[in-house]
């Protein structure tokens, strides 16, 4: 029988990502799926905590294995800021990117230190026991947002290695993203430990 999975999310994009990476060897689930329609308080204080607090609580409440991730923008010369506060840096009850946005370029007037990097942890919880993925993408900071496409932050943030922002470089992003990073160190252990019980 298929493993199946839960994944804390009902983010479309998000799971056809992860689906991609497992090539339909695991059934994955999103929160629609369950019928969890539950605003899961992300309380934590980094980026880990949050992640594995949303994939206890679909483990808890539902008793399915699951993963869940979570991502922030940390800004070097800013300590790490906006980090796990990523979505709601501008304050306000909605996530509003332009405020975002706005407000890091702000904070970084006449910064010399533009360093920063995506960082995304995923918490997975399978067969009782708990591990963590991580993946990062390194870059800079732009002093004015360029581009359209992406979402977030993308119109400032330049990945090492390119001289265009997520927001120019179209589907190229979703290949080197740290999202990506991270989905392809969780496909890869799930596979493998696939392939060893199959063997
Ligand atoms: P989440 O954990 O995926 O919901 O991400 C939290 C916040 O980080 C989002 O609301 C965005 O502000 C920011 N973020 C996450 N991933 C990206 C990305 O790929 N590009 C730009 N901003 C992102």
């Amino acid at each position: 029988m298929k493993e199946t999975l839960v994944f804390a999310t009902n983010n479309a994009h998000k799971l056809e990502e992860v689906a991609a990476m497992l090539g339909g060897r695991i059934e994955l689930l999103s929160l629609r799926d369950i019928h969890c329609d539950a605003d899961i308080p992300e309380t934590g204080t980094t980026l880990e905590e949050n992640a594995l607090i949303k994939a206890r609580y679909i483990n808890e409440h539902y008793g399915t294995d699951c993963f869940a991730d979570d991502t922030g923008l940390e800004v070097e010369a800013l300590g790490g800021e906006p980090g796990v506060y990523s979505a709601r840096y501008a304050g306000g009850p909605g996530h509003d990117s332009e405020a975002n946005m706005r407000k890091l370029l702000a904070r970084l007037e006449g910064v010399e230190n533009r360093r920063a990097r995506f960082r995304t942890v995923i918490a997975l919880i399978r067969h009782g026991q708990t591990y963590e993925f991580e993946g990062i993408v390194e870059g800079h900071i732009t002093t004015e947002p360029h581009g359209n496409g992406g979402f977030g932050y993308d119109p400032v943030f330049v990945p090492d290695g390119y001289d265009r922002t997520f927001a120019e470089l179209g589907d190229v992003k979703n290949h080197i993203s740290h999202r990506a990073r991270a989905v392809e160190r969780l496909a890869g252990f799930l596979l493998n430990e696939k392939g060893k019980k199959e063997m």
